[in-house]
């Protein structure tokens, strides 16, 4: 757990003191109404059961409540605690605890606020039934049990699981108190969510990273024959500075003695993504710096993930950013070099182990809404070595106890346009593992006023696939439960929802793939070239799906309809 610097300790023993013989303390004297704020309400529990469910009002005053156990400090939470009936229940694992006394403390409680005595230590969160099943859970998009996540980190595959660890704040609906969350699959496509890995501590909340396997041990973390799994991550105190922490197991993890191990550089330094760079033998660290106003990107090396000295930097993207190396068309003798940021734009170009030379300009990335922050994988097994993102779907699900997704994975390849290289997303293939049901309506041939050839399909989660020359039609319009995703034929545009994306076809024809979840929707387009995410709630009755032309005649060469089941086992 964190370890705590003197003057927290010193506040502490102080609070620890002035409890010493009165449990609650009045800060203010005389109004009864409304009611007082009790300055540091407490409550003791001796550790018996795995989780402290815990309260949730969306909305109320966030109150500073502090995590002690056995006397020591161990993270403050800014906390919308329900002073009377939840909104949802969060959960604190207390596993590692197990009989100790843990003490909650809450600042400025109304004195007739029933959070702490609500507050009820059990081995199950509370309404678990529930978790999975709610109506705007994504059931193939990755989302927390409890509370918010936004950025994907520290994407990583490690001893045979695909690792995702991610901005959470597992006691609030909104952004805050940065932990990192964890959750590990076999396949990218079936999750688990394991607990917590890293909680605040006195150099700050956990920002966004990266994490590597140190296979050489530079580090020493590991031992031999047993690789450390290393976290790079930003503790985000004041000033922000980069740390790491290590495991071996998968499952925990140590923050280094010696942290931070970048310190500060300027503004709101964040956001370290890692790799190994093998002709040089050395770690590369691309890292988000803002330099008086300007988005810069720093590229920083160390022999052993402890030390870090900065090679050079480039003005370009705002924070989270990701650097790879991919074969044009799949040819491993002419890579090229990817540098992209949060906003999913990108430049291609060529690194000589110091400094990144765009040859390219700054090239769009996504072109829909609500995509933010991906982050590609590291250490993926096997020759091919795909290169694997997953982004931040900024999905809101009121009423909800979670909020926010992840996309689904996708892969990246570089291929060759007209215009130059260019990156293309494809969803993973393992997602085919989710089809439950399909429908083949192709070959056709559609023309306006046919009868709708996806009328006997209904699906809740959908994956739609259509491949089609335009031929004389203006306009070809999918419906997908209340979804419009409509090509124009003549600009070689996509439009989803009213978002419009270049769709050029290739070879006179337009392939498409739509998925459809309880909070998302996906469009990819163009083999690839075109990535259009949009959060998008269907209403649950509607199962439609349509599609018809209009202006002319557009003939089909795939027209493939799936239903998908859920991913939550
Ligand atoms: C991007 C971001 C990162 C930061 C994190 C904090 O969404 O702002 O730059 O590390 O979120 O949660």
């Amino acid at each position: 757990m964190a370890k705590i610097n003197p003057l927290t300790r010193a506040f502490v023993a102080s609070l620890l003191f002035a409890f010493h013989s009165i449990t609650l303390c009045r800060a203010t004297e005389t109004s009864i109404d409304p009611p007082q704020l009790l300055s540091n309400a407490k409550r003791e529990f001796k550790i018996e059961k795995r989780y402290l469910n815990i309260p949730i009002k969306n909305g109320a005053p966030k109150r500073k409540v502090t995590t002690l156990v056995d006397g020591r400090a161990l993270v403050i939470n800014d906390i919308e605690v329900a002073d009377a009936t939840p909104d949802w229940w969060a959960f604190m694992d207390v596993s590692a605890w197990h009989g100790k006394t843990l003490t909650l403390v809450v600042d400025k409680l109304p004195e007739d606020s029933t959070a702490l005595s609500a507050v009820e230590q059990s081995n199950s969160i509370k309404d678990a039934k529930d978790i999975y099943h709610e109506p705007l859970r994504g059931q193939f998009h990755f989302s927390s049990r409890r509370g918010w996540n936004n950025d994907p980190n520290g994407l990583i595959f490690f001893k045979g699981e695909y690792h995702m660890f991610y901005q959470h704040n597992p006691y609030g609906w909104g952004w805050g108190n940065m932990h990192w969350g964890h959750a590990v699959s076999p396949d990218l496509v079936h999750w688990q969510e394991l607990g917590d890995v890293l909680a605040p501590d006195d150099l700050g909340p956990m920002f966004s990273g990266s994490a590597v396997v140190d296979w050489q041990n530079t580090s020493g973390l590991g031992q031999p024959g047993r690789p450390a799994q290393v976290l790079v991550y930003t503790a985000a105190g004041n000033p922000f500075v980069q740390c790491i922490a290590s495991g071996a197991d998968g499952r925990s993890y140590t923050k280094f003695s010696g942290n931070p191990v970048v310190p500060h550089i300027a503004g709101g330094n964040r956001d370290p993504k890692v790799m190994w760079y093998e002709p040089g033998k050395k770690w590369v660290m691309v890292l988000f710096v803002d330099v008086g106003g300007a988005n810069t990107i720093h590229f920083l090396s160390s022999p052993n993930l402890k030390d870090w000295t900065v090679m050079s930097h480039i003005e370009s993207f705002a924070e989270c950013p990701d650097f790879f190396q991919l074969p044009i068309d799949g040819d491993a003798s002419n890579k090229k070099w990817v540098l992209t940021g949060a906003s999913s734009e990108y430049m291609v170009g060529s690194f000589d182990g110091t400094t990144f030379t765009p040859e390219t300009p700054k090239l769009p990335g996504h072109r829909g809404t609500g995509f933010y922050a991906a982050q590609t994988f590291s250490d993926i097994p096997g020759n091919d070595g795909r290169r694997i993102r997953i982004g931040w779907l900024q999905t809101e699900t009121h009423g909800m106890p979670f909020n926010q997704s992840m996309s689904i994975p996708m892969e990246l390849k570089l291929t060759t346009t007209p215009e130059g290289p260019r990156l293309t997303w494809t969803p993973v293939k393992e997602l085919e593992s989710l089809r439950a049901h399909s429908w083949n309506f192709g070959p056709t041939t559609l023309q306006p006023g046919s009868a709708n050839p996806l009328a006997a399909a209904q699906a809740e989660l959908v994956e739609l696939r259509a491949e089609f020359d335009p031929g004389d039609a203006s306009e070809v319009v999918f419906n997908v439960r209340g979804a419009t995703i409509v090509y124009d034929a003549k600009k070689q545009e996509v439009s989803v929802n009213n978002h419009r994306a270049p769709a050029p076809l290739g070879g006179g024809k337009l392939q498409l793939r739509i998925y459809c979840d309880r909070a998302a929707l996906e469009v990819f387009a163009s083999d690839g070239l075109t990535y259009v995410p949009v959060p998008f709630q269907p209403k649950a009755g509607d199962l439609s799906l349509g599609v018809q032309v209009k202006g002319g005649s557009a003939k089909f060469t795939a027209l493939e309809v799936y239903e998908l089941k859920s991913a939550w086992r």
